[in-house]
């Protein structure tokens, strides 16, 4: 294989527009019905032939993303390595824009962007179903960032149903530091002990809100079970989301676990008023904007 040889891929972050949680299980985990939608905020992953595995990061926010084998880009190639006899011997790049530690998948997209860029370099054509598995066993939300667009996550939310859905836009308010997923689903547990926890379920309003692509109908939908454990770990985000609202956005949640704040507004021209406001307001370090649905991992020409 020729050194100059490279393959990128592009993967976009997600927001969750329903995020219902059922009962802790046996296994510790969560059954969730999680209304998945992707965003036009990218991550790409450049896999190039190396002695070893290796990883770098660009992007403002690099100095947060482990370069070791946590790192879910590192576990996909190696996952994939091993499945088919080989050695991970690549060095993965990621030039990073989605928040780290965010609530927006950004390393769940990275495990997948790598997944299919080692495929790719490494020429396997491996089936879509395995790769989808191997993604289910990175990590709840990494089949989702492979595929993109709009889906219903059930089980763990690896479990994924296509959905349909018009076109949104979106503020996202990045907050100072990030959230541990795992720590906030363990204050849903604390905050949900001692009630009776209903089995998850996707909304019938919230879907047909998502296909008719009106913004008015999503806002008025938009659920996430998880939002309370996140104020309680990170009060401070009530105010951001006082901010946007009060800038006109439709409606504001958490994204996912946190601690980045989503927001459902009309058109770009909108989001651009939305997200000064936000800055203004000193009630986040930045805002991105995007449109959803977004594709999933996709391999860009060289
Ligand atoms: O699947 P993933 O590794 O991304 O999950 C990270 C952590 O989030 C898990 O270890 C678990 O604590 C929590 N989680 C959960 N239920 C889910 C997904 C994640 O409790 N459905």
């Amino acid at each position: 294989m020729s050194p100059d040889r490279r393959v990128t891929v592009r993967v976009p972050a997600k927001v969750n527009v329903q995020l219902a949680v059922g009962a802790a299980r046996p296994d510790g985990f969560h059954d969730l019905a999680n209304v998945f939608l992707a965003v036009s905020l990218y991550d790409e992953v450049t896999a190039t032939p190396a002695d070893s595995l290796r990883i770098t990061c660009e992007g403002p926010d690099a100095g947060q993303v482990p370069l070791d084998r946590t790192n879910l880009a590192a576990r996909a190639a190696e996952l994939l390595a091993a499945r088919h006899g080989l050695e991970p011997a690549v060095h993965l790049h990621i030039a990073k824009n989605i928040p780290v530690a965010g609530g927006m998948a950004g390393g769940s997209a990275d495990g997948a962007g790598a997944l299919l860029a080692c495929d790719t370099l490494w020429g396997l054509d491996t089936p879509r179903a395995d790769l989808l598995d191997i993604c289910a066993e990175l990590g709840s939300d990494v089949p989702f960032s492979l595929v993109g667009a709009a889906a219903l996550g059930t089980g763990r939310g690896e479990h994924l149903t296509p959905l349909e859905a018009g076109t949104f836009h979106w503020v996202f308010a990045v907050a100072d530091g990030g959230l541990s997923t795992p720590a906030v689903f363990r204050e849903f547990d604390r905050l949900t002990a001692g009630t009776a926890v209903p089995e998850p379920a996707a909304s019938p309003a919230l879907l047909a809100a998502l296909r008719s692509g009106d913004p008015d109908a999503l806002a008025a939908n938009l659920a996430n079970d998880l939002q309370p454990a996140a104020l309680s770990l990170r009060p401070q985000l009530a105010a951001t989301l006082d901010a946007g609202l009060g800038a006109g956005a439709l409606a504001a949640l958490v994204s996912g676990s946190g601690p980045t704040t989503a927001f459902l507004v009309r058109d770009p021209e909108a989001a651009l008023k939305v997200a000064a406001a936000l800055e203004a307001s000193a009630t986040c370090r930045t805002t991105r904007t995007a449109t959803s649905p977004a594709p999933g991992a996709t391999v860009l020409l060289p």
